[in-house]
């Protein structure tokens, strides 16, 4: 074997080999090296959602996180191409941050049901409806919806963002889910829009987008993993129902949910989300029990893989432009939201 192959599979096993099989450690150990040579020839940084699958995620990027640390990471490269190993709103947030580089997606099939569930058309339309409410975006929408907002948030930050904004009511777009906790957390009731206000009421106005992977998580999956592993902690993303993140131990972001497992100690861990985070968490605390719920896959997340990660460096592709009308408003409330945490 290749020395440099031979470092990168060592290197790789000692963090992986209870959790991929020998065999596909070798093969994706070729790839990576491959992978990172074509990276420092092209000058590029690779960003790596939580979300990749544990080999990729072990391997070739330079920094791994949520969406929020992401888009931080993007804000401050000075390397000449993003490759951006994650979903397209992602690469479309690199891309308003960083104008002049090269932002690559390696997968045009990279979506999200989230950033489609929502058009520039209804947000104008819901700005009709409640005059003067700000409207918060989250980042899991396109370019377009993100430059007719005030201001952006993740799932790391909705409550800090959502609180530093004075009105009584507030537009909050496009996860039902999202909203619903982050007004539960905030003081403010949600509604869909149409719903009748009160004078002087907190409100936050949401919409009917929904991931289709947390959608899916339900208080009945809670009582039957409970009922076998009673001491159980449960982490749910924010973006599950607000009856699912109510039953559970925990909710935040997938980087305050690694964080969870790092920093507390529970006989097993089951984390509500993308299954592939449960192998990188388990990867990297071997001595944690972690339970895997993995009957609901992102289908966007997973199209993003080496092979592809590899071709992406050599055929310089998929390019993610955002027209620059676009991307200087959108720009702002990206900015705006990475000035408040
Ligand atoms: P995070 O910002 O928590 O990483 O979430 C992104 C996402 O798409 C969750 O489904
Ligand atoms: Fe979008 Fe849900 Fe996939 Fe995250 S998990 S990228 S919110 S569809």
């Amino acid at each position: 074997m290749n020395p440099e192959i031979n470092v990168m599979y060592e290197k790789m096993k000692a963090r992986l080999e209870k959790v991929v099989p020998d065999v596909e450690l070798r093969y994706k150990a070729e790839l990576a090296v491959e992978i990172n040579a074509l990276k420092k020839e092209k000058n590029a940084v690779i960003l790596g959602h939580n979300y990749m699958e544990p080999a990729l995620y072990y391997s070739i990027p330079d920094f791994v996180g949520d969406s929020l640390e992401l888009s931080r990471k993007a804000a401050q490269t000075d390397k000449d191409v993003i490759v951006f190993c994650g979903v397209k709103f992602m690469a479309e947030t690199a891309k308003i941050l960083n104008p002049t580089k090269t932002v690559l997606l390696p997968s045009e099939r990279a979506g999200c049901s989230l950033a489609a569930s929502i058009t520039t058309e209804d947000v104008r339309s819901l700005r009709e409806q409640y005059p003067g409410a700000p409207v918060v975006t989250y980042v899991n929408t396109y370019a377009d919806v993100k430059a007719e907002s005030d201001i952006c948030c993740t799932s790391g930050n909705a409550v800090e963002v959502v609180n530093s904004l004075k009105s009584d009511t507030i537009i909050f777009l496009p996860d039902e889910y999202l909203g619903s906790n982050v007004a539960h957390e905030t003081g403010r009731r949600f509604l869909l829009p149409g719903a009748p206000l009160s004078a002087n009421e907190k409100v936050l106005i949401g919409w009917r987008g929904r991931c289709e992977v947390h959608e899916k998580f339900t208080v009945q999956d809670i009582t039957t993993v409970r009922s076998q592993f009673p001491d159980v902690a449960i982490l749910a993303h924010p973006e599950c129902s607000p009856e699912v993140t109510g039953a559970s131990d925990f909710s935040g972001s997938t980087g305050a949910m690694i964080k969870y497992v790092r920093e507390t100690i529970a006989p097993q861990y089951l984390l509500l989300t993308e299954c592939s985070m449960g192998d990188n968490i388990a990867a990297e605390n071997p001595e944690k029990d972690m339970l895997r719920l993995c009957m609901v896959r992102c289908p966007h997340m997973n199209t993003i893989t080496m092979e592809d990660t590899l071709n992406a460096l050599k055929y310089n592709r998929y390019v993610v432009e955002v027209p620059e009308d676009v991307r200087l408003r959108a720009e702002r409330a990206v900015r705006r939201m990475i000035g408040i945490g």
